[in-house]
């Protein structure tokens, strides 16, 4: 589906995210590394940052990505996501694809996303749908979860692909912030 090789599921979901030359992106449970590739191609001159918990995944992404994380275009760091150190920066995007922690309860990982966004960011998040009631279960619970920390789903995109078809969520920030400060009232 992808002229640079992504899976069909990875590459919908860059689409969706549609990080553009320049942005700031941070990719959340990167596993082996495949969207970074997709977000690094697309941002250009910008930066990709990604996080997996899991050091032999952070390892395969890095070797996936070693031209770019070589030129400082890319970092990735194995860390859970509620440690990992992310030197203060700002994300114009965020994405995670089948990261459950982002659906299940009580999801602090959301305080930390709704913290990172830049003005004007969003997030994504992807997800298999396994079964059939995942399609509304999933985005139902991320819509819960992100609007206990002020974000609203702005977009929803699906598309089929195998073994499972693939669903997106895009969310912003319900009030967006006016120069990175406080919340407007
Ligand atoms: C099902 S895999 C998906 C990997 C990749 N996003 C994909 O779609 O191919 C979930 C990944 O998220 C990572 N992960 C799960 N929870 C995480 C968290 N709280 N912080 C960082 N990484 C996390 C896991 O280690 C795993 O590599």
């Amino acid at each position: 589906m992808s002229a640079r090789g992504a899976s069909a599921r990875l590459a919908f979901v860059a689409g969706v995210v549609a990080a553009a030359p320049g942005e700031r992106v941070l990719e959340v449970g990167c596993g082996a590394g495949v969207l970074v590739t997709e977000l690094a191609a697309a941002v250009g001159d910008g930066r990709v940052v990604a996080v997996d918990r899991s050091a032999r995944m952070a390892a395969a992404a890095t070797r996936r990505n070693r031209a770019a994380v070589d030129a400082g275009r890319v970092r990735v760091l194995a860390a859970p996501l509620l440690e990992a150190d992310l030197r203060g920066e700002r994300f114009d995007a965020v994405a995670a694809v089948d990261v459950r922690a982002l659906w299940t309860p009580p999801s602090p990982e959301w305080d930390v996303v709704a913290g990172l966004l830049a003005p004007g960011g969003r997030v994504v998040v992807g997800f298999s749908v396994m079964d059939d009631g995942a399609a509304g279960r999933v985005p139902a619970e991320v819509a819960r979860l992100a609007g206990e920390r002020g974000l609203v789903v702005t977009a929803t995109a699906d598309v089929s692909t195998v073994p499972f078809p693939t669903a997106a969520v895009e969310l912003r920030p319900a009030r967006p912030r006016v120069g990175g400060g406080a919340p407007t009232t």
